[in-house]
């Protein structure tokens, strides 16, 4: 049987035609999506709204997207809206991406954490808010546990990754990847960290699948939370916030907005990370910058 990849996906959307979408219909669905999600989308880019939900809008058995439009306002609505931000939302993603983070946090985050009390008087969590199919916080994980070997007495600690994506966070905890996502692990880590599906005569070694080891499994905790929503309640006090390469698609007064919402679940003293290109023109209050794209939560 031929192997269906992403490649074969776009090669079948080029030769298949693409479903009729008008242009007051693109502007209307990015405008959902903008308003459930805050991600924004060109409405000219039609080709890659195309990319993503023809095959959905095909498999409704609908003909157009005016009919998909309709379609969101039927009694299905919420459930199919909440597919149509899965399809257009992005989940690029990988093992200690922008790395100078990590080092951050093993060199200078954890130590001074650690010196409040994190750790010892109560755990230490670290979430990420954003957390796509779960490798940042397996990354800070492995930050984590490392440390907590090298410490006297061991650290109490505690991961949680969230995500408006009902679909990526189903990956996320299951901790399965297959071998093209382990780019950034090093072969080091990948032994200590990952088991590994056993070889077989049918598997080749690219088809092997690899899943995260229960010593961070056992510690993590995924559920679906929308950042422009009510947070705080539903995620547990954190010492580190891994915020990042999600506000670059959300307009100034989201991106604020996010940050102060996650800004509730951040303990005094504790610190919110960015993305490296997540260029913010103003700063909440009560957020000191301390390092690149890192910021520490002012004690009250
Ligand atoms: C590009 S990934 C970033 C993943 C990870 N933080 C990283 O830097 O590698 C962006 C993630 O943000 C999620 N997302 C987008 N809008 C969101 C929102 N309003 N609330 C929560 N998650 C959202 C997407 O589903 C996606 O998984």
């Amino acid at each position: 049987m031929a192997l269906r990849g992403p490649s074969q996906a776009y090669a079948d959307m080029l030769t298949q035609p693409a479903v009729p979408m008008s242009t007051a219909a693109a502007r209307e669905l990015v405008t959902i999506l903008k308003a459930e999600a805050g991600i924004r989308i060109d409405p000219s880019n039609t080709q890659f709204i195309s990319y993503r939900l023809d095959r959905r809008v095909t498999a409704l058995g609908l003909d157009d997207y005016d009919q998909y439009l309709t379609h969101l306002q039927s009694p299905e609505g919420p459930a199919e809206i909440q597919r149509l931000v899965e399809s257009l939302a992005t989940h690029t993603t990988s093992f200690f991406r922008e790395k100078a983070h990590y080092d951050w946090l093993d060199t200078v985050g954890l130590p001074k954490l650690i010196e409040t009390g994190a750790g010892r008087t109560h755990p230490l969590v670290v979430w990420s808010a954003a957390c796509s199919s779960g490798l940042e916080l397996w990354s800070a994980g492995i930050v984590l546990d490392r440390y907590s070997h090298k410490v006297q007495g061991g650290l109490r600690w505690g991961l949680v990754g969230t995500d408006i994506s009902a679909a990526i966070l189903r990956k996320a905890r299951l901790g399965i990847y297959s071998s093209s996502e382990l780019a950034g692990l090093s072969f080091d880590l990948r032994s200590d960290y990952l088991l590994r599906s056993k070889p077989g005569a049918r598997i080749s070694p690219k088809q092997r699948v690899y899943r995260i080891a229960p010593a961070l499994r056992n510690r993590a905790h995924f559920s679906a939370a929308n950042l422009l929503g009510k947070l705080e309640g539903h995620v547990p006090l954190a010492d580190v916030i891994f915020l990042r390469n999600v506000l670059i698609y959300f307009t100034a007064e989201d991106r604020t907005r996010a940050i102060r919402n996650v800004m509730q679940c951040l303990r005094p003293g504790g610190y919110l990370l960015l993305g490296h290109s997540d260029n913010l023109r103003s700063l909440p209050a009560g957020l000191t910058p301390t390092g690149t794209a890192v910021f520490r939560k002012d004690e009250r």
